[in-house]
Parts: C-alpha cells; sequence; structure tokens
C-alpha cells in the first residue's frame, strides 16, 4: 500500500473513533478538504502519523478540541456578501413583518458576525421585540467567542463597508465601541439572539422557524450529508419560511428541491411551498 493509501485508512479509522467516542460524524464530509485540515493539524503536532495521534485523540479531549478547531473552518464577516443581506431587507422582511412574531436559525454561525447582522437588520427594520435568532455551530469555542461579540478592530472596516452596500439606514459606528484593538459590538444586539452548541450531523430539528440561514457549511459536506441536513431545515421550517445558502451553494438537485422556489436568482433564498 503506497503512502497516500494509508493516509486515506488512517483517516477513516480515526474518523471512526472520532464519531464512537465524541458524536461527532466526519465521515460524510469532502474528503479533499477534510485530508488537507488534518494533515495540517498533524503537522502542527507532537505526531508523526494520524494513527500515532489517534490513541491519545480518543482519550484526550481537549487534544480533540485542538483538532476540531482544525477542521471546521470558521472564517465569517458582518454583512458578508452584501447583496444577499440587501436582498433580506427588501425581499424578505416585508414578508417577516406580517408575522408577530419571528424565529431565525443561523446554523453554523462561526464566531456570530451573521447572527449580529442579522440583529442589526432586523432592528432598523423596526422589529424590535418582534423576532429572535437562534445562533448555532458545533464548534463549542466559537459559540463562546460570538458570545462575547468582541471582534479585531482592523476587521471593522470591511464590515461597515459591507453593512454600507447591504442598505444598512444608521452608522455603523453606533453598534460598537472601540477599546484598544478591539470592537465591542452593543450588548443591546446579544438579548435577541440566542446562542447554542448544535450539530448538524447528529441534534435534533428546531420547531417552527420563519428563517433558516446556513451558509458556507454545507459546501464541506458530500451530497448525503447535504440532503440529510436539508431534510432536517425543511422540518424545521414553516411553510411560507425562507431557507438560505452561501453564494457557491444551491438547491439545484437536492432531494428537497421541489418543495422550495427560489426567491431571487443568485441570491440564494428560497422559500418554502405551501403544501
Ligand atoms: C465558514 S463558517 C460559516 C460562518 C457563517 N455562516 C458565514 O457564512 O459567514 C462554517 C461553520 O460551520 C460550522 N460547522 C461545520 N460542521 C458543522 C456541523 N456538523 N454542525 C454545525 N456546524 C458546523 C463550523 O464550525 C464553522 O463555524
Amino acid at each position: 500500500m503506497n503512502n497516500s493509501a494509508l493516509i486515506d485508512l488512517e483517516i477513516k479509522f480515526l474518523l471512526e473513533g472520532v464519531y464512537q467516542v465524541y458524536g461527532y460524524d466526519f465521515k460524510n464530509y469532502s474528503e479533499a478538504s477534510l485530508r488537507r485540515r488534518l494533515l495540517h493539524w498533524l503537522s502542527s503536532s507532537d505526531f508523526d502519523t494520524l494513527s500515532q495521534a489517534q490513541s491519545q485523540l480518543l482519550r484526550d479531549r481537549d487534544l480533540f478540541e485542538t483538532l476540531l478547531q482544525g477542521i471546521t473552518v470558521t472564517v465569517s464577516e458582518m454583512f458578508r456578501d452584501a447583496s444577499f443581506f440587501k436582498a433580506i431587507r427588501e425581499q424578505v422582511v416585508p414578508y417577516l413583518k406580517t408575522y408577530p412574531f419571528v424565529k431565525i436559525w443561523h446554523a453554523g454561525c462561526a464566531t456570530g458576525e451573521e447572527a449580529y447582522s442579522m440583529a442589526i437588520l432586523l432592528l432598523e427594520e423596526g422589529m424590535q421585540g418582534r423576532f429572535r435568532i437562534y445562533a448555532t455551530d458545533i464548534n463549542e469555542a466559537v459559540i463562546r467567542s460570538a458570545q462575547e461579540g468582541i471582534y479585531p478592530l482592523k476587521d471593522l472596516q470591511n464590515f461597515t463597508r459591507n453593512y454600507q452596500r447591504s442598505g444598512g439606514s444608521g452608522s455603523f459606528s453606533d453598534y460598537y465601541t472601540a477599546r484598544y484593538d478591539y470592537a465591542i459590538l452593543s450588548p443591546s444586539l446579544r438579548e435577541n439572539i440566542v446562542f447554542a452548541a448544535h450539530n448538524l450531523t447528529a441534534d435534533a430539528a428546531f420547531g417552527e422557524m420563519n428563517l433558516i440561514l446556513c451558509r458556507n457549511v454545507m459546501i464541506y459536506f458530500k451530497t448525503a450529508l447535504k440532503d440529510q441536513v436539508l431534510e432536517l431545515f425543511d422540518s424545521s421550517l414553516v411553510a411560507g419560511g425562507f431557507l438560505c445558502v452561501g453564494t457557491k451553494e444551491s438547491l439545484d438537485n437536492r432531494k428537497i428541491s421541489g418543495r422550495y422556489e427560489e426567491l431571487t436568482p443568485r441570491a440564494q433564498i428560497y422559500r418554502k411551498r405551501y403544501a
């Protein structure tokens, strides 16, 4: 067996072990990117091979947490893909306003930027007291960071530009306080958000959501896992609710696609049909 095939085998054993011990199922993540990330983690560890690392990874939760950080891609930004948020503001919010109260789920929220962006947008649209945002991620470390709502000041120029392009009606600087090299988001934004750990491959559906965003998460999943997670979203969403995926993603050729209509071409916003 050549070295590359041996590494594939080690990955297979490791992922099965991780699943059995910790319940995280990475077996249906896209192979190429997972392999690259595992080998990158290995190169920064004290181990020479994944099989050497395996016995300790399966016994030492803290070590496993470092692997989890290495496997998950957690980059995000506020008002990421400004035209997407503009479409939410202009084409989805008018529907949301017809409900007395709406529930929104950001699945795979990473460090929270997307959820805070949504809170700002809905507050600017006059929906104060009429929404709750559930922001979840498999990675508990990023959830802890999201709860703090503190971001490097160097990112704020980009965040501000995105906010303006997305149709922001105020001044972005009203939403944070600069301290040293960091921007601390206004704690009042957090009042509308519940951050929690949730694993899309294993945990239960949420009930009666009006809007679900899962952007730049399923790109790392194989087709079968995408379909499984989309079913989870479908069962969490009310009829007439909205499902949003990332700019490089779509519902084309997915099992649930017949149950949805595309709200706007290229905005990756889908509306669940009434039966
Ligand atoms: C690239 S970030 C996307 C952040 C944000 N949605 C955005 O588009 O800016 C992907 C996130 O998905 C999370 N993730 C990966 N697999 C997951 C799973 N099975 N369940 C929940 N979250 C997951 C990762 O931990 C990571 O924080």
